[in-house]
């Protein structure tokens, strides 16, 4: 709640998009925490936060933990930030106890998970685990022209150390389940076994800006009307994959977006989602035809970009079995989970062993200001998170 009240949203819930000031004055207050809980902390050139508490064998790989503090517009409190929280709560706890751990143990604060500022998505952990390069990561604009790399410098937290470039033991993240199966099913704990794969398209029509009252109907170049059409495709190619994919158009544009100009350029960002490569490839290109197929109609000229292209996962079955185990050692109810959204683990799983836990949240709604879990759900899902993180990290003799 302390978290939540830096960048507050309109309705009860967070903007603290990565690289503004609010998401400045959330990784003050992260690092204060940590500081009081005896970390040690540091921050990579992409502004990665690492809170290390060392083991007894400080020469073995860390088992890190985390998720990322950056918010949507009109994000949720605990869409990422349980995450690092709940990390930072079993640090707490171990410090309590007593209890050291054989391999150290890092809490992690991933920055601009959401892509919502700066596409794609975990863009961060992406350049931890070389999917990026650093410098094309730091190229990367919002929508009003400014690099990532410059606002990062700006707010204050472009670290020093080099990305990624070291072993790590094992990576769990907690997150909520951003939909309904949990809740439904009466179920404590989501044990994520699977993520889905992830493309984003960003599209261009360019047509001609025109006088909307003396432009005769058939000489028009409307790229908002390809647009609209363009939006009732993607969602017709999702519908013909039901069960096994969504397509969203969330982001669209029109220019110069004005009543009586008919619009001359229309931009828009596609999310297609889906468990298996080749439905996504599919979708891809039906996309392409159909969007062609409308810009010709239309007299538009059309470009593609993929912003976004996330492969679908498979977690490590031995952290699998270690968040299965522990939920059913703690006597909670659990059930296999997919995730739907895509998670900065989804990257870490392809450099260490990797796993997640997931809570329910009321209504199953995320990406919405209303975003709600109960202290029940937290609290079941740290508990699992730190006996799963306890049992890699092992206890020292
Ligand atoms: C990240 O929040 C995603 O869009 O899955
Ligand atoms: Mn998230
Ligand atoms: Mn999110």
């Amino acid at each position: 709640m302390a978290m939540a009240k830096v960048g507050p949203g309109i309705a009860g819930g967070n903007n603290r998009q990565a690289l503004t000031d609010e998401d400045a004055a959330g990784r003050t207050l992260f690092q204060k925490w940590c500081v009081a809980e005896g970390l040690e902390v540091s921050v990579d050139k992409m502004g990665n936060m690492f809170g290390r508490r060392p083991g007894q064998q400080n020469d073995l790989p860390p088992v890190m933990v985390g998720s990322h503090l950056d918010t949507q517009p009109t994000g949720g409190k605990f869409d990422g930030p349980l995450g690092v929280i709940a990390a930072l709560e079993i640090i707490k706890s171990l410090n309590e106890a007593d209890i050291k751990t054989k391999h150290p143990i890092e809490v992690v604060n991933w920055t601009n998970e959401e892509g919502c500022r700066f596409a794609p998505p975990t863009m961060s952990s992406g350049v931890f685990v070389g999917a990026y390069s650093l410098e094309w990561a730091y190229a990367r604009q919002d929508g009003s022209g400014k690099n990532f790399g410059d606002e990062l410098v700006r707010i204050g937290w472009a670290g020093d150390k080099e990305v990624g470039e070291r072993p790590i033991a094992a990576f769990f993240e907690l997150h909520i389940e951003q939909g309904p199966i949990l809740e439904d099913t009466n179920t404590d704990i989501g044990v994520v076994t699977h993520g889905q794969g992830l493309h984003w398209w960003r599209i261009e029509l360019n047509g001609k800006d025109a006088h909307s009252g003396s432009t005769p109907m058939h000489v028009r170049q409307n790229a908002g009307l390809g647009m609209a059409k363009i939006i009732v495709l993607v969602d017709e190619i999702a519908q013909s994959y039901t069960s096994q994919a969504v397509g969203t158009v969330g982001h669209v544009e029109f220019l110069p977006n004005a009543t009586n100009i008919i619009p001359g350029k229309a931009l828009c960002t596609i999310d297609f989602r889906s468990q298996h490569p080749e439905v996504l490839s599919k979708m891809d290109v039906a996309l392409k035809k159909g969007a062609e197929n409308i810009a010709e109609e239309h007299g538009l000229k059309i470009s593609f970009e993929l912003v976004g292209d996330l492969e679908p996962v498979i977690f490590d079955q031995k952290c699998v079995s270690s968040v299965r185990q522990a939920a059913d050692r703690l006597g909670y109810s659990y059930r296999d989970l997919i995730s739907g959204a895509c998670h900065d683990a989804f990257w870490l799983s392809q450099v260490a062993p990797s796993a997640m836990v997931m809570c329910p949240c009321v209504g199953g709604l995320s990406h919405n200001e209303a975003e709600e879990i109960t202290s029940y759900w937290a609290s079941a899902s740290a508990n699992v998170l730190f006996h799963a993180v306890l049992e890699t990290a092992g206890i020292s003799d």
